[in-house]
Protein backbone atom coordinates (compact mmCIF):
# COMPACT_ATOMS: atom_id res chain seq x y z
CA UNK A 1 0.00 0.00 0.00
CA UNK A 2 1.61 3.50 -0.97
CA UNK A 3 1.79 6.35 1.12
CA UNK A 4 1.15 9.13 -0.39
CA UNK A 5 2.77 12.58 0.57
CA UNK A 6 1.15 15.26 2.35
CA UNK A 7 -2.28 16.57 0.26
CA UNK A 8 -1.78 20.01 -0.98
CA UNK A 9 -2.65 22.90 1.41
CA UNK A 10 -5.72 24.90 0.67
CA UNK A 11 -4.58 27.94 1.45
CA UNK A 12 -1.20 30.06 -0.01
CA UNK A 13 0.97 31.17 2.65
CA UNK A 14 -0.18 35.09 2.56
CA UNK A 15 1.79 38.05 3.04
CA UNK A 16 1.11 38.34 6.63
CA UNK A 17 2.16 35.28 7.57
CA UNK A 18 4.76 35.03 10.08
CA UNK A 19 8.10 35.06 8.98
CA UNK A 20 10.74 32.74 10.34
CA UNK A 21 12.66 33.66 13.27
CA UNK A 22 16.29 34.11 11.77
CA UNK A 23 17.49 34.11 15.71
CA UNK A 24 16.84 30.15 15.82
CA UNK A 25 19.60 28.53 15.29
CA UNK A 26 18.64 25.35 13.83
CA UNK A 27 16.23 24.62 10.49
CA UNK A 28 14.37 21.22 10.91
CA UNK A 29 12.93 19.91 8.00
CA UNK A 30 10.61 16.78 7.48
CA UNK A 31 11.18 15.22 4.30
CA UNK A 32 9.31 12.48 2.62
CA UNK A 33 11.40 9.80 2.09
CA UNK A 34 10.31 6.44 0.24
CA UNK A 35 9.53 4.62 -3.29
CA UNK A 36 6.49 3.35 -5.45
CA UNK A 37 5.72 1.05 -2.36
CA UNK A 38 5.17 3.59 0.44
CA UNK A 39 6.80 5.77 2.70
CA UNK A 40 6.73 8.66 5.30
CA UNK A 41 8.69 11.81 6.50
CA UNK A 42 11.41 12.50 7.92
CA UNK A 43 12.52 14.72 10.18
CA UNK A 44 16.13 16.07 10.02
CA UNK A 45 17.56 19.18 12.58
CA UNK A 46 20.64 21.10 11.26
CA UNK A 47 22.05 24.36 12.30
CA UNK A 48 20.37 27.47 10.37
CA UNK A 49 22.76 29.11 7.78
CA UNK A 50 21.16 32.89 6.98
CA UNK A 51 20.18 32.94 3.23
CA UNK A 52 19.90 30.04 2.36
CA UNK A 53 16.70 28.07 0.20
CA UNK A 54 14.96 24.85 0.80
CA UNK A 55 17.78 22.91 -1.57
CA UNK A 56 20.68 24.38 0.05
CA UNK A 57 19.34 22.67 3.20
CA UNK A 58 18.40 19.44 1.16
CA UNK A 59 22.28 19.25 -0.18
CA UNK A 60 23.61 19.49 3.35
CA UNK A 61 21.70 16.79 4.59
CA UNK A 62 23.16 14.80 1.25
CA UNK A 63 26.06 15.73 2.85
CA UNK A 64 25.11 14.47 6.33
CA UNK A 65 23.03 12.87 8.34
CA UNK A 66 20.88 11.27 4.57
CA UNK A 67 23.48 11.12 2.10
CA UNK A 68 20.89 8.56 0.19
CA UNK A 69 18.23 11.41 -0.10
CA UNK A 70 17.09 11.77 -3.47
CA UNK A 71 16.08 15.03 -5.12
CA UNK A 72 16.45 16.68 -8.69
CA UNK A 73 18.34 20.02 -9.61
CA UNK A 74 20.49 21.27 -12.20
CA UNK A 75 20.75 25.22 -12.04
CA UNK A 76 20.08 26.45 -8.67
CA UNK A 77 18.94 29.35 -10.37
CA UNK A 78 15.10 29.03 -11.06
CA UNK A 79 15.92 28.27 -14.92
CA UNK A 80 15.74 24.39 -15.14
CA UNK A 81 12.47 23.66 -13.71
CA UNK A 82 14.51 20.45 -12.12
CA UNK A 83 13.61 21.07 -8.47
CA UNK A 84 9.90 21.25 -8.01
CA UNK A 85 8.49 20.09 -5.10
CA UNK A 86 5.55 20.58 -2.53
CA UNK A 87 6.98 22.71 0.55
CA UNK A 88 4.93 23.26 3.20
CA UNK A 89 2.16 21.40 0.93
CA UNK A 90 2.31 23.98 -2.17
CA UNK A 91 4.23 23.45 -5.22
CA UNK A 92 7.52 25.68 -4.92
CA UNK A 93 10.86 25.33 -6.43
CA UNK A 94 13.77 24.58 -3.61
CA UNK A 95 16.03 26.48 -5.09
CA UNK A 96 14.21 29.61 -5.14
CA UNK A 97 12.02 29.48 -1.49
CA UNK A 98 14.00 30.89 1.38
CA UNK A 99 13.60 29.23 4.58
CA UNK A 100 13.79 32.74 6.56
CA UNK A 101 10.79 33.48 4.39
CA UNK A 102 8.60 30.63 5.42
CA UNK A 103 7.20 30.26 8.58
CA UNK A 104 8.56 29.30 11.96
CA UNK A 105 8.24 25.17 12.20
CA UNK A 106 9.25 22.18 10.64
CA UNK A 107 9.29 23.18 6.82
CA UNK A 108 7.78 20.02 5.01
CA UNK A 109 9.24 18.62 1.65
CA UNK A 110 7.37 15.99 -0.09
CA UNK A 111 7.21 14.83 -3.77
CA UNK A 112 5.28 16.48 -6.36
CA UNK A 113 1.52 13.99 -5.91
CA UNK A 114 0.87 14.51 -9.52
CA UNK A 115 3.18 11.75 -10.83
CA UNK A 116 4.56 8.52 -9.61
CA UNK A 117 7.47 8.36 -7.02
CA UNK A 118 10.51 7.13 -7.94
CA UNK A 119 12.21 7.32 -5.12
CA UNK A 120 12.35 10.37 -2.46
CA UNK A 121 11.52 13.84 -3.80
CA UNK A 122 12.19 12.71 -7.41
CA UNK A 123 8.80 11.89 -9.24
CA UNK A 124 8.57 10.12 -13.01
CA UNK A 125 7.51 13.49 -15.13
CA UNK A 126 7.46 11.32 -18.25
CA UNK A 127 3.54 11.86 -18.14
CA UNK A 128 4.50 15.43 -19.80
CA UNK A 129 7.00 14.37 -22.26
CA UNK A 130 4.70 11.79 -23.53
CA UNK A 131 2.10 14.68 -23.65
CA UNK A 132 4.64 17.09 -25.55
CA UNK A 133 4.87 14.55 -28.36
CA UNK A 134 1.36 14.93 -29.46
CA UNK A 135 1.93 18.95 -30.11
CA UNK A 136 2.12 18.78 -33.66
CA UNK A 137 5.15 21.71 -34.46
CA UNK A 138 5.34 24.95 -35.88
CA UNK A 139 4.50 24.93 -39.48
CA UNK A 140 5.00 28.61 -41.22
CA UNK A 141 4.89 28.59 -45.17
CA UNK A 142 7.74 29.00 -47.07
CA UNK A 143 9.48 32.40 -46.75
CA UNK A 144 8.28 35.37 -49.11
CA UNK A 145 11.74 37.01 -50.71
CA UNK A 146 11.63 39.94 -48.55
CA UNK A 147 11.43 37.34 -45.16
CA UNK A 148 8.81 36.88 -42.65
CA UNK A 149 7.54 40.15 -40.67
CA UNK A 150 5.81 40.36 -37.13
CA UNK A 151 4.02 42.53 -34.96
CA UNK A 152 5.48 43.12 -31.75
CA UNK A 153 2.22 42.39 -30.04
CA UNK A 154 2.34 39.15 -31.53
CA UNK A 155 6.30 38.33 -30.77
CA UNK A 156 5.38 39.04 -26.80
CA UNK A 157 2.08 36.31 -26.71
CA UNK A 158 4.30 34.15 -27.60
CA UNK A 159 7.09 34.80 -25.59
CA UNK A 160 4.53 35.29 -22.29
CA UNK A 161 4.21 31.59 -23.18
CA UNK A 162 8.17 30.60 -24.65
CA UNK A 163 9.28 31.72 -20.69
CA UNK A 164 7.76 28.28 -19.58
CA UNK A 165 10.35 26.19 -17.60
CA UNK A 166 9.25 23.19 -17.88
CA UNK A 167 8.75 22.65 -14.05
CA UNK A 168 5.09 20.49 -14.21
CA UNK A 169 3.60 22.76 -11.03
CA UNK A 170 0.95 23.75 -12.77
CA UNK A 171 0.47 20.29 -14.06
CA UNK A 172 0.91 19.13 -10.14
CA UNK A 173 -1.60 21.38 -8.75
CA UNK A 174 -4.41 20.65 -11.66
CA UNK A 175 -7.11 18.87 -10.06
CA UNK A 176 -8.21 17.32 -13.13
CA UNK A 177 -4.97 14.72 -12.73
CA UNK A 178 -3.87 15.45 -9.58
CA UNK A 179 -6.29 12.97 -7.78
CA UNK A 180 -7.71 11.56 -11.02
CA UNK A 181 -5.44 8.93 -12.33
CA UNK A 182 -7.96 8.04 -14.36
CA UNK A 183 -7.67 11.45 -16.45
CA UNK A 184 -4.56 11.59 -18.01
CA UNK A 185 -4.72 9.63 -21.17
CA UNK A 186 -7.43 11.74 -21.97
CA UNK A 187 -5.97 14.92 -20.54
CA UNK A 188 -2.90 17.12 -22.02
CA UNK A 189 -2.83 19.57 -18.57
CA UNK A 190 -2.16 23.29 -18.30
CA UNK A 191 1.57 23.19 -19.37
CA UNK A 192 0.41 22.17 -22.93
CA UNK A 193 -2.88 24.38 -23.04
CA UNK A 194 0.13 27.02 -22.77
CA UNK A 195 1.97 25.12 -25.65
CA UNK A 196 -0.61 24.90 -28.51
CA UNK A 197 -1.78 28.43 -27.25
CA UNK A 198 1.42 29.93 -28.45
CA UNK A 199 1.47 27.83 -31.67
CA UNK A 200 -1.80 28.52 -32.29
CA UNK A 201 -2.02 32.29 -31.79
CA UNK A 202 1.49 32.63 -34.09
CA UNK A 203 0.52 34.45 -36.99
CA UNK A 204 2.48 32.09 -39.45
CA UNK A 205 1.51 29.00 -38.05
CA UNK A 206 -0.59 27.12 -40.37
CA UNK A 207 -1.11 23.62 -38.32
CA UNK A 208 -4.48 23.62 -36.75
CA UNK A 209 -4.43 21.93 -33.20
CA UNK A 210 -7.90 22.43 -32.22
CA UNK A 211 -9.29 19.49 -32.91
CA UNK A 212 -6.71 17.14 -30.93
CA UNK A 213 -6.87 20.05 -27.45
CA UNK A 214 -10.55 19.48 -27.37
CA UNK A 215 -10.63 15.94 -28.31
CA UNK A 216 -7.71 14.18 -27.18
CA UNK A 217 -6.08 16.77 -24.65
CA UNK A 218 -9.19 17.53 -22.53
CA UNK A 219 -9.68 20.91 -22.69
CA UNK A 220 -13.00 21.16 -21.61
CA UNK A 221 -11.98 19.20 -18.79
CA UNK A 222 -10.55 22.40 -17.02
CA UNK A 223 -12.85 24.61 -15.36
CA UNK A 224 -10.86 27.73 -15.45
CA UNK A 225 -9.68 27.29 -11.39
CA UNK A 226 -6.71 28.93 -11.94
CA UNK A 227 -5.01 26.88 -9.45
CA UNK A 228 -2.15 26.68 -12.14
CA UNK A 229 -1.61 30.07 -12.87
CA UNK A 230 -1.05 30.63 -9.45
CA UNK A 231 1.60 28.46 -8.81
CA UNK A 232 3.72 29.11 -12.07
CA UNK A 233 6.98 30.44 -10.86
CA UNK A 234 7.11 32.65 -14.22
CA UNK A 235 3.90 33.94 -13.79
CA UNK A 236 2.59 33.38 -16.96
CA UNK A 237 -1.31 34.00 -17.21
CA UNK A 238 -1.84 30.49 -18.46
CA UNK A 239 -5.51 30.70 -17.29
CA UNK A 240 -6.28 34.08 -18.87
CA UNK A 241 -3.82 34.31 -21.16
CA UNK A 242 -4.13 30.71 -23.32
CA UNK A 243 -6.87 28.20 -21.45
CA UNK A 244 -9.52 31.09 -22.08
CA UNK A 245 -8.75 32.20 -25.54
CA UNK A 246 -8.52 28.58 -26.39
CA UNK A 247 -11.38 27.37 -25.26
CA UNK A 248 -13.17 30.35 -27.33
CA UNK A 249 -11.14 29.47 -30.23
CA UNK A 250 -12.51 25.47 -29.99
CA UNK A 251 -16.03 26.80 -29.99
CA UNK A 252 -15.61 29.18 -32.83
CA UNK A 253 -14.24 26.06 -34.85
CA UNK A 254 -17.05 23.57 -33.91
CA UNK A 255 -19.72 24.78 -33.42
CA UNK A 256 -19.96 28.82 -35.44
CA UNK A 257 -20.66 27.24 -39.05
CA UNK A 258 -19.48 30.85 -40.43
CA UNK A 259 -15.92 30.34 -38.68
CA UNK A 260 -15.85 26.72 -39.51
CA UNK A 261 -16.62 27.71 -43.47
CA UNK A 262 -13.87 30.02 -43.01
CA UNK A 263 -11.58 27.57 -41.97
CA UNK A 264 -12.51 25.26 -44.72
CA UNK A 265 -12.03 28.04 -47.72
CA UNK A 266 -9.25 30.41 -46.42
CA UNK A 267 -7.25 29.44 -44.15
CA UNK A 268 -5.59 26.72 -42.02
CA UNK A 269 -4.99 22.41 -42.89
CA UNK A 270 -5.12 20.15 -40.30
CA UNK A 271 -1.99 18.47 -38.83
CA UNK A 272 0.07 16.42 -41.72
CA UNK A 273 -0.54 12.96 -42.40
CA UNK A 274 2.49 12.16 -40.49
CA UNK A 275 1.09 13.95 -37.40
CA UNK A 276 -2.49 12.76 -37.94
CA UNK A 277 -1.05 9.15 -37.74
CA UNK A 278 0.57 9.25 -35.13
CA UNK A 279 -1.86 10.93 -33.06
CA UNK A 280 -4.06 8.06 -33.85
CA UNK A 281 -1.69 5.64 -32.90
CA UNK A 282 -0.97 6.92 -29.64
CA UNK A 283 -2.50 5.21 -26.71
CA UNK A 284 -2.23 7.75 -23.75
CA UNK A 285 0.58 8.20 -21.45
CA UNK A 286 1.06 5.23 -18.91
CA UNK A 287 2.59 7.23 -15.70
CA UNK A 288 4.19 4.08 -14.23
CA UNK A 289 5.63 2.81 -17.71
CA UNK A 290 7.99 6.10 -18.51
CA UNK A 291 7.63 6.28 -22.56
CA UNK A 292 10.50 6.24 -24.72
S1 LIG B 1 -7.45 26.34 -14.54
FE1 LIG B 1 -7.79 24.42 -15.65
S2 LIG B 1 -5.72 23.69 -16.15
FE2 LIG B 1 -5.50 25.26 -14.54
S3 LIG B 1 -5.49 24.08 -12.62
FE3 LIG B 1 -7.63 24.73 -12.99
S4 LIG B 1 -8.56 22.98 -14.08
FE4 LIG B 1 -6.31 22.72 -14.21
S1 LIG C 1 3.60 27.01 -17.23
FE1 LIG C 1 4.64 27.76 -15.37
S2 LIG C 1 4.10 26.23 -13.79
FE2 LIG C 1 3.65 25.30 -15.78
S3 LIG C 1 5.47 24.12 -16.33
FE3 LIG C 1 5.68 26.17 -17.26
S4 LIG C 1 6.81 27.39 -15.77
FE4 LIG C 1 6.07 25.58 -14.68
S1 LIG D 1 17.51 23.75 -9.66
FE1 LIG D 1 16.86 24.61 -11.57
S2 LIG D 1 14.93 25.49 -11.11
FE2 LIG D 1 15.66 24.82 -9.20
Amino acid sequence: MTTEPAALASEPETATAPVADTTDSTVTLQVWRGDPDGGAFAEYSLPANEGEVVLDVVHRLQAGPAPDLACRWNCKAGKCGSCSAEINGRPRLMCMTRVDELPPGPITVAPMRTFPIIRDLVTDVSFNFAMAKLVPAFSPPPPPAEGYRMQQIDVERGQEFRKCIECFMCQDVCHVIRDHEENKPAYAGPRFFIRIAELEMHPLDTNDRRDLVRQQMGLGMCNITKCCTEVCPEHIKITDNAIIPMKERVVDADFDPVGWLGRKILRRSKTSPTETAAISAYPGPSPSAPAG
